[in-house]
């Protein structure tokens, strides 16, 4: 009976549907389309997903007049990161190219509604200067080394690792999963609220970015102590202010099918009226919506900020 009950219980705590896409950065600029809208002041962010977005904020119709980047057609979502530097010398910048750049959707079964139609949100606080602000116990932010070796015991977690990574070096973040449906500007997150959304709101699917940076090939020489890595938001070797931004673009039909998934899926796939989840992006070429507009050069973008 006893070991039963636990059982259950332990299906239950782990247990949840989870999806995830992968993007291709098909744009960096100095553009933040939800908190500098309209102008070319922002520090340097990575752009991934739909292609349509400008400096405007631009609506989940718009979002879906574009090419995506990853490699779900029925997700014309779009996600940015503030772009991550080599510092290879002074005012030698070399960016760096996220491998693999995730979007992980998880606690699906948990999810009330869908994401309303325009529905943005920012994860992060991309003024971080500490280890609290971070806010790792609902932002989940940390920062490590993909294969070893580990070293997040002898460091603040959302500092850089201290040690040469052995393979990538990786970020996480999680996204708010609670949105007041009548005022979708008011999201929440439920593990900052004794795991339930405040009672005006509603859960969605909790977004979590997943990024891992190839530094091997890049810094093949290493470091001890210090990275020689910045974050366009940041200090050299702090991951602190690293945060995220979405604005959903997801077509209705496919948000649907993900909605079905029940606590007795583990991963699924979100196929929708444009394809299979997997199917890739149907061949479309993205391209900048506006390639005249600010800057993708990291020392021009501060003397416009
Ligand atoms: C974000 O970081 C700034 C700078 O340290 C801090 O003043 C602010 O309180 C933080 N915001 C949140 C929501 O934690
Ligand atoms: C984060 O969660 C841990 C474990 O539940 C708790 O001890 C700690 O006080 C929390 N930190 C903050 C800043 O709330």
């Amino acid at each position: 009976m006893r070991s039963h009950l636990l059982l259950t219980v332990s299906l239950l705590g782990t247990t949840t549907a989870y999806t995830d896409i992968r993007h291709k950065r098909f744009m960096i600029k100095n553009i933040d389309p939800i908190v500098h809208p309209g102008l070319y002041k922002s520090h340097m962010h990575s752009f991934f997903g739909s292609d349509a977005v400008t400096k405007d904020l631009p609506t989940t119709a718009q979002l879906q007049q574009g090419c995506p980047s990853g490699e779900n057609p029925n997700d014309l979502s779009v996600y940015w990161i503030p772009t991550l530097y080599y510092v290879r010398g002074e005012n030698d910048y070399v960016e760096v190219n996220p491998g693999m750049f995730s979007t992980y959707y998880e606690n699906i079964d948990k999810a009330e509604i869908p994401y309303p139609q325009d529905f943005f949100a920012v994860a992060g606080n991309a003024s971080a200067k500490t280890q609290a602000d971070a806010n790792e116990n609902f932002t989940g932010l940390t920062w490590w080394c993909e294969n070893g070796p580990e070293d997040r015991q002898s460091r603040n977690r959302a500092l850089m690792p201290r040690v040469t990574c052995s393979g990538n070096i990786q970020t996480i973040l999680r996204f708010p999963d609670c949105v007041q449906p009548t005022n979708i500007k008011n999201y929440a997150y439920s593990a900052n609220n004794g795991n339930r959304c405040p009672s005006n709101m509603k859960r969605i699917p909790q977004l979590r970015f997943s990024v891992r940076y190839n530094v091997r090939s890049l810094i093949p020489q290493g470091w001890n102590g210090t990275p020689p890595l910045k974050l366009a938001c940041g200090n050299i070797g702090e991951g602190y202010c690293f945060h995220g931004d979405f604005i959903n673009g997801w077509f209705d039909d496919a948000q649907k099918n993900l909605l079905k998934a029940t606590s007795r899926n583990t991963w699924v796939r979100v196929d929708g009226a444009r394809g299979q989840g997997k199917a890739g992006n149907g061949g479309c070429q993205t391209r900048d919506g506006d390639p005249n507009g600010g800057t993708s050069d990291y020392l021009k973008s501060l003397g416009m900020m």
